[in-house]
């Protein structure tokens, strides 16, 4: 017996996997389908356009997608697409081994997804676009918040982490314009957002293919004077790049928000070497440093790979060293992934499943008591929060601090996003708070 068709037509669904990046460039793909009259469908299984934004920075995100690609069902005229950064590793190679695939697609041929899906619809296509044309800061978005949005300022990476498949994926770092980027969060400003996140995979190294008359820090001064932004946050920033006057900036102006991430890595110098990171231990630790002592109050959080080819025992101690002393708020840990093409790919002296898993559970002991250590610092305190929609807890809200710190709150009412909350305790990864005025 054949199953009913139950597809809405012209209705999609977007699943996106990974980082910040693919979260905005999830809304600018609904943006661009909206346009094309498509509306978002109830759920998965009623959509007639299926688009996965993939992920490949770790070998587990990828076999996620796999999973999840083969558990769509398929049927009548519904097509599934798959497009971000598994699309620009494996480009056709994706419609060969799902067998369900009719569809995989570049950022850069965004623009074209209304034909492309047409044609879908008869014969599988793939189209990566070229990585030049850019274009996807202008198309249309749909924005999931009203009251804070993300903005890229650049794309791509010109950094060579050994590890890091990124900027074979993403291309090299092309900086978007500062009028374009100052338009952009004008028009975000005058929309009612009160918040911007800025988007890099090396935000700090931002305009270094503009000219020596632009830098970050002119950027994020520039944007800080935007009426109406009343948050600057950004991410993620190189220690290699981070330069003093950035800090200034994060001092002197008070849109921009007392909250850094900065990836270390490592705490050993022979891994950060062999990294390829720029930088060493000591380095990485004075610029932590400097940044608190410019910045009050500074929220200071990390990602940390563990179980890098040669690692040893004494690394891993130097990393373990680095992470007390620095004292980090928060931290993504991950466990070191072999990425095909990477430098890394051909190192010897692979680190054991085992030993990693010791390591990781080590290193997320001593990061949780830090990150606790770090919320009850500020409870009792009061704090300006953004409020960004419910939690996944049943009738909370959950919002931010400046500091990036996420608070779960009671609801306060549909009209009230940016508030002073006073902070009465702290959970694990997040704070509770009662909330005491709006803003004006
Ligand atoms: N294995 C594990 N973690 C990785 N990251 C990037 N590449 C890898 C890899 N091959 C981590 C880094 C980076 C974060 C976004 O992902 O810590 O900062
Ligand atoms: Fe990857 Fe390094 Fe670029 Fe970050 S800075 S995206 S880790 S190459």
């Amino acid at each position: 017996m054949s199953q009913p068709d139950t597809t809405e037509h012209s209705s999609y669904h977007i699943r996106t996997f990974g980082c910040q990046m693919n979260v905005h460039d999830s809304e600018h793909i609904a943006g661009v389908l909206e346009s094309h009259g498509y509306h978002k469908a109830t759920d998965i299984d009623s959509a007639d356009v299926i688009i996965f934004n993939t992920c490949c920075v770790r070998q587990s995100a990828e076999d996620r997608v796999w999973g999840n690609l083969g558990a769509v069902r398929k049927g009548g005229s519904r097509v599934l697409a798959v497009c971000g950064c598994m699309a620009q590793r494996h480009g056709l190679g994706i419609i060969e081994r799902s067998g369900g695939v009719d569809l995989v697609f570049g950022m850069e041929a965004l623009g074209r997804l209304g034909d492309l899906i047409e044609t879908a619809r008869s014969a599988p296509v793939c189209d990566l676009g070229v990585v030049e044309e850019a274009a996807i800061d202008g198309l249309p978005a749909v924005r999931s918040s009203r009251a804070q949005a993300w903005v890229p300022i650049s794309h791509g990476c010109d950094n060579n982490c050994s590890y890091c498949v990124v900027p074979r994926v993403r291309g090299p770092e092309r900086s978007r314009s500062e009028q374009d980027v100052l338009e952009e969060i004008g028009r975000l400003a005058a929309d009612g957002v009160l918040e911007v996140i800025l988007l890099g995979q090396n935000v700090n190294s931002y305009g270094r293919d503009l000219g020596a008359a632009h830098s970050f820090a002119k950027l994020l001064e520039k944007i800080a004077q935007i009426d109406g932004i009343k948050r600057v946050k950004f991410e993620t920033s190189h220690p290699g790049d981070l330069s003093d006057e950035v800090l200034d900036v994060m001092a002197t102006c008070p849109p921009v928000c007392e909250y850094l991430h900065l990836p270390v890595q490592s705490g050993s110098d022979r891994i950060l070497s062999l990294m390829n990171r720029r930088y060493d231990r000591d380095f990485y630790m004075q610029t932590a440093q400097r940044a608190r002592d410019k910045v009050d109050g500074l929220t200071l959080t990390t990602d940390i790979i563990v179980g890098f080819p040669t690692e040893t025992e004494e690394d891993f101690l130097s990393t373990l060293d680095l992470v007390e002393r620095v004292g980090f708020d928060a931290a993504y840990m991950f466990i070191y992934s072999h990425r095909q093409g990477t430098a890394a790919a051909s190192m010897r002296g692979e680190v054991s499943r085992q030993v990693i898993g010791g390591r990781f559970a080590r290193l997320a002991d001593l990061q949780a008591r830090l990150t606790a250590a770090s919320l009850a610092r500020v409870t009792g305190e009061r704090a300006e929060v953004l409020i960004e929609g419910p939690s996944r807890r049943g009738g909370l809200v959950s919002g931010r601090t400046r500091g990036h710190r996420v608070v779960l709150m009671e609801h306060p009412g549909p009209s009230m996003p940016l508030v002073e909350v006073h902070i009465d305790s702290a959970g694990k990864h997040s704070l509770r708070g009662t909330i005491l005025r709006e803003y004006d």
